[in-house]
């Protein structure tokens, strides 16, 4: 699996354009893209990160990581995703930098996913939907959840977002309208933010293989 993941990662530096600012999603396929980035530093004018995790990774390699205010729009933003469907809208949140990564997207004219085959998926929801939370707020959310869908949220253990906040994890979802669902459960107040990203979907899907296959 690592491997498709690693196609699917460098096959992503074909979007990269020289002199660009790169917005720079959160996973075990996006360390591929930044090591590749790493390779192509010099053609780049830097990056935007989506977390802690990423920013180190970028550092290391000499990307010069910039505060998202002060980059503006972007032209490409590269992230992994937990589930992708056949509309290219996805679920992410995995690792917990869901806020960052929409964002990120939400401020990127392009957003390539780059994925391993087993993230494909004919409906979004086997994989549990991560829902970042202000902590006071995890329980009223939790009970809004189960009320509005029926799935069970999980608190995830010891989890705290690079924002200070918590990660509700729902399970036994079966999402047939993501739009509806990600503009729906935005509107419980103590919600920071839904891996969801069907609103503001990708443009792009590579998934990783020999050779990469894009979508
Ligand atoms: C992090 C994410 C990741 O993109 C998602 O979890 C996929 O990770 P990986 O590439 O390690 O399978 O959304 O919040």
């Amino acid at each position: 699996m690592s491997e498709a993941k690693r196609l699917a990662g460098e096959k992503a530096i074909d979007y990269v354009e020289d002199g660009m600012i790169v917005g720079v999603g959160t996973g075990s396929t996006v360390a591929f893209f930044i090591d590749a980035l790493g390779r192509i530093r010099d053609r780049i004018a830097g990056a935007v990160s989506s977390s802690e995790q990423s920013t180190a990774r970028l550092r290391m390699l000499g990307i010069e990581v910039l505060d998202a205010n002060a980059a503006g729009p972007l032209k490409l933003y590269v992230d992994g995703a937990d589930e992708c469907d056949p509309h290219k809208c996805l679920i992410k949140g995995g690792g917990a930098a869901l806020t960052r990564e929409k964002i990120i997207a939400e401020a990127s004219e392009t957003f390539v996913c780059i994925v391993d085959p087993a993230k494909r998926v004919p409906v979004l929801g086997k994989f549990p939907l991560p829902v970042e939370v202000i902590p006071m707020a995890r329980s009223l959310v939790a009970r809004r959840i189960l009320a509005l869908t029926g799935g069970q949220p999980v608190w995830r253990d010891s989890a705290v977002t690079d924002n200070g906040n918590w990660i509700l994890d729902v399970h036994n979802l079966s999402i047939v309208d993501p739009v509806g669902l990600e503009t729906e459960l935005n509107q419980i107040p103590g919600v920071v933010s839904v891996g969801l990203f069907a609103r503001r979907r990708a443009d792009i899907v590579i998934v990783g293989g020999e050779p990469p296959q894009v979508l």
